[in-house]
């Protein structure tokens, strides 16, 4: 059910997006606007720009972009109505409960309170009479009755209903065990609790709510671990296990591990920022949840294939959030619980001081498919190792990497940087040719970056875009616009958005950018942002707007040059370009 748009236009009004990014960014004014360092993506010069008499934002760098209900979405992985909830917190708002059927928000809360009572009652049955199994399994595991609790960490009996008995007996009906994936129905529609038999392991976010529940067998039947499903409140791809407690740690580096196991033990040996992703590869959105607390991050993953696999995997997601990150090779041991297990805290201690930067990892599982007592050999390496440290930013690292991949292969320096010089002038000479073909056909800036949503037809895009801003600039224009309508635009987003703005318009709403929020993905968010952010002048709009609509129906542009002061926003953005291939240069 959609939130009453009064209650949005309010909320936009009293929300000033300058404000709210404040809190997290740190924004310097230039003119009329305002600039910082995006907090989407790791960058050191600045290319996110707040424009404040459009409630906006933009990223040149990765093209985030949005309006304040946006921002908070992006920023703290919410869903749209629990990003307004908080808006609404903060300036003082109560959000209206609209119709008889609860919103996904109170969903969420209700589903939250239950996995609360379930990780109760798991705890307790550990400690009870039922629990004797799962309790000497966990000590067999080195684990204290101190962490036990720390990690809140519990045990399911073998019955089929034992929980579904207990919350049943605390209201919680068929519908929200399942919803909350502890029950699961069979065929004849009866239900069953998900967890029999398990020392369970529940998985708590940072704000403390306990989001779901993982729990491992007590012998080597399969599967060794069972998760929640994904539901209302958890998702694999977004939450890491222990995020909750590493999240206060001074440690500054966050360490990354496999498994539940492997967390748990680094945290009872004092590494109390290790965490773990879960029963799924890192994705990106991990690393963006991560780079919000930590600086750098540490791989401490299995030391067998599948681990270094991993880790390579791992690396630019981690890089691409932001993160600094180095990689701990777990020798000796299957993974770091075993280590800490075989040789001592002190050991891992030592691993992790001398754990290596990524880039001289790379270069291991380099040199590792070479013999390099082989002269065939030793050449294919040192090419290979070239394009590695060719592909790194500043000329101090190419110089250092350099370097390192010289001494493992036996050559000068000097020899390894005219390779690496080789590699550099090929990756510089494709790039520029990339540059020409983009310069070329200046009319692909305009293309929205998510292929979805390419343009069929620039010229008349650009018309709609047009309009689509000036509408937003004014929603009084909207009676110069006739019966046109978003169906007869090119664009189909733009034709939605121009139809929604058109519709606020009408009821006297506002028609800025941040209203859209709740009807557009974050894709097509971005690209309307790119869009709003663009000039567009309110002065002669009457002209413009006849010129713009012939335009989209084929009749022809009529006014002479058109493309009027062509256009700012693209003359910055080739300004920043330019200005952070030239930062990078000199690093
Ligand atoms: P222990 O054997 O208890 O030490 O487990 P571990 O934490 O060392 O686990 P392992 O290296 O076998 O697996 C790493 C992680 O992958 C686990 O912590 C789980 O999150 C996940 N995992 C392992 N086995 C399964 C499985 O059968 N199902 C699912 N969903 N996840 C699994
Ligand atoms: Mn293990």
């Amino acid at each position: 059910m959609p939130l009453p748009e009064r209650f949005l236009d309010e909320l936009l009004a009293r929300t000033d997006i300058v404000d709210l990014v404040s809190e997290s960014v740190r924004l310097t004014k230039k003119g009329s606007s305002y600039w910082g360092c995006c907090p989407f993506h790791s960058e050191k010069t600045p290319s996110f720009h707040v424009v404040p008499d459009r409630q906006m934002y933009k990223c040149f760098g990765c093209g985030k972009g949005g309006g304040a209900i946006n921002y908070v979405m992006e920023l703290e992985n919410l869903p749209f109505k629990d990003a307004v909830a908080v808006l609404a917190q903060r300036v003082g708002m109560q959000v209206p409960e609209f119709g008889s059927s609860p919103g996904a928000r109170e969903r969420r809360e209700k589903i939250l309170e239950m996995n609360k009572q379930a990780a109760r009652v798991f705890h307790r049955w550990l400690n009870g009479p039922e629990g004797a199994q799962g309790l000497q399994y966990l000590q067999s595991r080195g684990l204290s009755k101190r962490t036990l609790t720390n990690f809140g960490l519990g045990f399911a009996p073998n019955r089929w209903d034992g929980l579904i008995t207990e919350l049943s007996s605390q209201g919680y009906d068929k519908r929200d065990l399942l919803d909350a994936g502890l029950a699961v129905s069979s065929k004849d529609g009866r239900i069953y609790d998900r967890f029999r038999n398990r020392v369970m392991f529940p998985i708590i976010d940072v704000r403390g709510g306990v989001i779901g529940f993982g729990g491992r067998v007590m012998d080597d039947s399969t599967p060794k671990y069972l998760n929640s499903p994904d539901t209302p409140v958890y998702n694999k791809s977004r939450n890491v296990f222990a995020l909750n407690i590493a999240k206060t740690s001074k440690a500054g580096r966050v360490i990354l591990t496999e498994g539940y196991m492997d967390t748990i033990s680094l945290h009872q040996a004092g590494f109390d920022s290790a965490v773990a992703s879960l029963g799924t590869a890192l994705t990106e959105e991990h690393g963006q949840l991560l780079s919000r607390y930590f600086k750098e991050a540490v791989i401490a993953y299995d030391g067998d294939g599948a681990g270094v696999k991993a880790a390579q995997r791992a690396i630019p997601i981690l890089e691409k959030a932001g993160l600094k990150v180095k990689v701990l090779r777990v020798q000796g041991a299957k993974d770091p619980d075993e280590l800490i297990k075989s040789y001592g805290r002190e050991a891992f201690a030592r691993l992790l001081d001398q754990s290596e930067n990524q880039v001289d990892y790379r270069l291991a599982q380099i040199q590792k498919k070479y013999d390099l007592s082989d002269d065939g050999q030793r050449i294919a390496f040192l090419q290979e190792a070239a394009q590695l440290v060719a592909g790194l930013r500043s000329a101090v690292e190419r110089e250092i990497y350099g370097g390192h991949a010289a001494q493992t292969a036996g050559v000068t320096p000097d020899t390894m940087k005219l390779e690496v010089d080789r590699a550099l002038k090929g990756r510089l000479r494709k790039e520029k040719k990339q540059q020409e073909r983009r310069d070329l056909a200046p009319a692909s800036q305009l293309q929205p970056r998510a292929r979805g949503l390419r343009y069929e037809n620039i010229r008349s895009a650009r018309a709609e875009e047009g309009l689509l801003r000036l509408l937003m600039l004014d929603p009084g224009l909207l009676g110069r616009m006739g019966e046109l309508t978003g169906g007869e635009f090119s664009s189909p987003l733009l034709g939605r958005a121009f139809d929604r703005l058109a519709a606020r318009a009408r009821e006297g709403l506002s028609t800025q950018l941040a209203a859209l929020a709740g009807e557009f993905t974050g894709e097509e968010m971005d690209h309307l942002a790119q869009v709003a952010a663009q000039p567009e002048s309110v002065a002669n709009s009457g002209q413009a707007i006849r010129d713009y609509i012939s335009l989209i129906r084929g009749e022809g542009l009529l006014r002479g040059g058109g493309e009027q002061g062509d256009d700012l926003l693209l003359a910055a953005q080739k300004k920043y370009q330019r200005k952070k291939a030239y930062m990078e240069e000199k690093k």
